[in-house]
C-alpha cells in the first residue's frame, strides 16, 4: 500500500520549467543551442549568450517558435565586465535568474603539449575555465540576492575532464570545470543554489561534421550504447538538472558518453542488436543546423 501511495505521488511537474528565468552561454550553436531548445520544450524563458550574433538570432526565432519569451546578449565569457552587464540584462527582461547553464567553451587542434604556446595555454583556460568560474560568480550574486534565494547552475564540462586525450589544456580546463563545480556546490547549498556539471563524449555538432566514417566508426565501435552522441541527447539530463527533480543532486558530473569512458574492453564490443539511434539519425540536429543560411 505505502509502495503504491508513493507511486502514485509521482508527477511529471517536476520537470517542468514554465515561467522559469534561464540563459546559456554559447548557445547560438551546438550543444549550447541543444541546452537552450532543452529549457525552452520544459517552458522557460531562455536568455542566449554568445559572441556570433548572427547565429544567435536564428536560435533566438527557434526558442520563441516554442512559445517562450528569448533574446539575444553579446557576451564574451572570459570578460567579467561582459558577463556581469549579461547577468543584469537578463534580470531586467525576465525579473530573475533562475537557471544557468555555462557551455560556452572551444577546443584547439591536438598537438605536442611540450610545444603548446602559452598564449594558446592562456586562451583555452581564459574562456573554458575561467569563463565557467566568472559566470558562476555573476548569477550566484544574483541568485543570492533575489526572493526566494536559490538556483540552478549546470557547467558544460567533457569526458576529457576525467580521462586523457587530446589537448592538455582543454583536458586540464576541463577537469577545473569538474573541480570548481563540486567545490561551488559545496559552498553555495547554503543558499539553495545547485551547481552540477555534464560532462559529454564527442558530440555530432556542425564542427564534428568533417569526420571521417572511419573515425565515426571507431566511436560507435567504442561506446557500449553504440551511437555517436547527438547534440539532442542533451535535452534529458538538461531538464533533470534544471529542474525539481534534482533538488538534492549537487556537486555531481553526469557523465553524458554513452558508456564511453567506463568501457576499457581490449576487444571490439560485439552487437547483434541494433543501437537506438542508426548513423543515419546521429546527424539529424546537426543536419537542421546545416539548414541554416
Ligand atoms: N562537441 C563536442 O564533441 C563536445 C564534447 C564535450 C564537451 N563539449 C563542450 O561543449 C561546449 C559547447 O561545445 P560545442 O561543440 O557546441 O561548440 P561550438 O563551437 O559548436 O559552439 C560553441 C559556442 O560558444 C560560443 N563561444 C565561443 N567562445 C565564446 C566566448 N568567449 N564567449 C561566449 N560565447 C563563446 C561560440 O560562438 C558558439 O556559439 C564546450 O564547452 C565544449 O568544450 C563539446
Amino acid at each position: 500500500m505505502v509502495a503504491a501511495r508513493r507511486l502514485s505521488d509521482m508527477d511529471l511537474s517536476l520537470f517542468e520549467l514554465r515561467g522559469k528565468s534561464a540563459l546559456v552561454t554559447g548557445a547560438s550553436m551546438g550543444l549550447g543551442r541543444a541546452c537552450a531548445t532543452a529549457l525552452a520544450m520544459t517552458g522557460a524563458n531562455v536568455a542566449v549568450l554568445d559572441i556570433d550574433e548572427s547565429s544567435a538570432v536564428k536560435t533566438v526565432e527557434k526558442l520563441r517558435s516554442r512559445g517562450v519569451d528569448s533574446f539575444f546578449v553579446h557576451c564574451d565569457v572570459s570578460n567579467k565586465a561582459q558577463v556581469r552587464a549579461a547577468v543584469a540584462a537578463v534580470v531586467a527582461r525576465f525579473g530573475r535568474l533562475d537557471i544557468a547553464i555555462n557551455n560556452a567553451g572551444f577546443g584547439i587542434p591536438v598537438g605536442g603539449s611540450e610545444n603548446l604556446a602559452q598564449e594558446e595555454w592562456n586562451r583555452v583556460i581564459g574562456i573554458n575555465l575561467t569563463g565557467v568560474f566568472l559566470c558562476a560568480q555573476a548569477e550566484a550574486q544574483q541568485m543570492i540576492n533575489q526572493e526566494p534565494t536559490q538556483g540552478k547552475i549546470i557547467n558544460i564540462a567533457s569526458m576529457y575532464g576525467s580521462v586523457a586525450g587530446g589537448n592538455c589544456a582543454y583536458n586540464a580546463a576541463k577537469a577545473g570545470v569538474i573541480h570548481l563545480t563540486k567545490t561551488l556546490a559545496a559552498e553555495w547549498g547554503r543558499f539553495n543554489i545547485n551547481v552540477n556539471c555534464i560532462s559529454p563524449s564527442w558530440v555530432m555538432t556542425r564542427r564534428m561534421m568533417h569526420l571521417s566514417e572511419e573515425v565515426r566508426s571507431r566511436m560507435r565501435a567504442v561506446t557500449p550504447m553504440g551511437h555517436i552522441q547527438r547534440p539532442e541527447d542533451m535535452f534529458g539530463p538538461v531538464i533533470f538538472l534544471a529542474s525539481q527533480a534534482s533538488n538534492f543532486v549537487t556537486g555531481h558530473d553526469l557523465l553524458v558518453d554513452g558508456g564511453h569512458t567506463v568501457n576499457t574492453w581490449l576487444s571490439p564490443l560485439e552487437r547483434t542488436l541494433a543501437p537506438r539511434v542508426t548513423p543515419e539519425e546521429e546527424i539529424f540536429d546537426t543536419a537542421q543546423d546545416a539548414d541554416d543560411p
